[in-house]
């Protein structure tokens, strides 16, 4: 097993990777964060472009290594549910029956903010985005550091969010001063995002944790987030891979899709992991950067049921078929 200096070489480029098995890389990674750097974060839904909450210059170095707008926030990651108190106020009974029953896990709640999150990571909200993420790891190190840590999805702006050490490497090489390697995410697709800081509580984003199940816990429906979503940062067209994805309703579909396309549309793949929604999730952004790395041109995607994790699915395969519209988002 590599030590965490060491550094990896992959395509021309250099990466500092990092085992979360190794006790040291816990120490190294409080270090960099300590000194203002960005640490590249697992947790169970996809990587995360780590920095102290409390530390600037990190916070707006994580927007220009993304190349991310600054009004775009970012979810802050706590290691314990105590901690939610720091970073939020006017915490409903409700927000803590979800957050006591879904964490640690891929559910992120939308909540007033307090005064120890700055401006620079709400993009001026008054309202604060906040995760405990199920990453040992990743826990410990919120916990060493004694800072919670802001993080969006360790990607270039607008492009497949990274779901391994090695996706992470592969998009953002040097600019991120340590890739901490948990393996590969087992959820595959970011959170479920429920705002908190309206009434009746509404689904900003369809993620890891299911909608039927957060209703059961709740007692309640809460609000679909209604196209105009108030979540920036989810505008129609995003993970996008440089194929293009056509979405399809079934395996019938995609193979007549296949027959007919346009040879300069060619080469193309079929993708359907619909028997097993949890493997088409943990894959998903896998398969996406697959089909690039492999030059496909056309990716026919078959469409899942629209409930359960299906409806994540769905979401993240629309905008990955979306066409560019303005700003791509993050
Ligand atoms: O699973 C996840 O949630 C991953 C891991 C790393 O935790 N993180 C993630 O972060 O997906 P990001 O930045 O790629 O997506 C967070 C979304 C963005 O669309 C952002 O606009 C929204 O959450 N968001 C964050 N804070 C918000 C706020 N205060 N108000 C509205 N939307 C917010
Ligand atoms: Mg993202």
């Amino acid at each position: 097993m590599s030590q965490p200096s060491e550094q990896t070489q992959h395509s021309a480029t250099i990466c500092n990777i990092a085992p979360a098995s190794d006790p040291a890389t816990l120490q190294v990674a409080v270090k960099i964060l300590t000194a203002g750097g960005l640490v590249a974060i697992p947790t169970e839904t996809v990587y995360g472009l780590g920095a102290a909450i409390n530390n600037k210059n990190a916070v707006s170095q994580i927007f220009a290594v993304k190349g991310r707008p600054q009004d775009h926030p970012l979810i802050v990651h706590i290691a314990e549910l105590k901690q939610l108190q720091d970073v939020a106020v006017n915490i409903s009974d409700d927000a803590l029956k979800l957050a006591g029953s879904c964490w640690p896990g891929p559910l992120t709640i939308l909540l007033q903010r307090s005064n120890q999150v700055s401006n620079d990571i709400t993009g001026g909200r008054e309202t604060v985005a906040v995760r405990l993420p199920d990453n040992v790891f990743t826990r410990q190190l919120i916990t060493l550091l004694g800072s919670p840590i802001a993080a969006p999805s360790a990607n270039r702006f607008g492009k497949v969010s990274p779901t391994t050490a090695q996706h992470v490497c592969d998009d953002l090489q040097s600019d991120v001063d340590l890739i901490v390697d948990d393996g590969a995410c087992s959820i595959g697709v970011e959170s479920t995002i429920v705002d908190f800081s309206v009434s009746p509580p509404q689904l900003l984003r369809p993620g890891g944790i299911l909608v039927e199940d957060i209703e059961q816990i709740l007692g309640y429906q809460i609000k679909r987030s209604d196209g105009i979503s108030r979540a920036s940062g989810m505008l129609q067209s995003h993970y996008r891979p440089t194929c293009q994805v056509r979405l399809v309703e079934t395996e019938a579909e995609a193979s007549r899709l296949l027959k007919t396309l346009e040879p300069q549309l060619m080469p193309a793949r079929i993708l359907n992991r619909c028997e097993n929604l949890p493997l088409y999730a943990s894959l998903l952004y896998n398969d996406l950067r697959q089909a690039d790395t492999d030059q496909i041109r056309t990716l026919i995607a078959v469409l899942p049921v629209n409930t359960g994790l299906g409806a994540a699915i769905t979401d993240r395969l629309s905008k990955a078929a979306a066409p560019l519209q303005g700003l791509p988002a993050s």
